[in-house]
């Protein structure tokens, strides 16, 4: 192997790293890893999480929710690292990790947040791939 490819590799598997767990600390590392385990449980492919699919998620415009919520970004805006905002007028803090550090740190508030939310947007609970991506996306903002 040259000099340049071996660098290459090692700068890939670097980024690999990075994406996984950028800016996701212990808190949150413990929380993906209990959504890999529900989602290798339900499907057997499971090859890990997906940035991109849990930013489609967030940014796309869902059927089968409220029809005055279709998407995440109706609350949360369309800039994770900026404040979003509640139907009600209150500020919501950025999803992006590297804005609001303690984000997706405690399960309890992750399963219940998810949970209202998935129903309200697609009228339906997400499933353990769904929110294992969308904190990917988020652990990368
Ligand atoms: C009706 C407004 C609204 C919509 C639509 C919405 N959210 Fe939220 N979301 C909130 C509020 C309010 C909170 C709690 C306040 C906070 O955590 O800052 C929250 C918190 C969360 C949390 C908890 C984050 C943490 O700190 O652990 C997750 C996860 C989440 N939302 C995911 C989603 C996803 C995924 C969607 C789209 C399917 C979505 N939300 C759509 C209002 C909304």
């Amino acid at each position: 192997m040259t000099k340049t490819s071996l660098l290459t590799t090692a700068t890939a598997l670097l980024m690999a790293i990075a994406l996984d767990t950028a800016q996701a600390g212990p808190a949150q590392k413990a929380v993906l890893e209990h959504f890999a385990a529900l989602a290798k449980n339900a499907d057997t492919g499971f090859q890990g999480f997906s940035a991109e699919r849990g930013k489609k998620l967030f940014f796309d415009q869902h059927s089968g929710g409220k029809p005055e919520t279709p998407s995440c970004t109706t609350c949360h805006g369309t800039d994770p690292t900026k404040s979003g905002r509640t139907r009600a007028g209150k500020e919501i803090k950025p999803m992006a990790l590297s804005r609001t550090p303690e984000r997706f740190s405690d399960l309890k508030k992750v399963e219940k947040w998810f949970r209202r939310n998935c129903r309200n947007v697609m009228g339906r609970e997400c499933t353990p791939l769904e929110k294992g991506d969308f904190i990917t996306f988020m652990a990368n903002q």
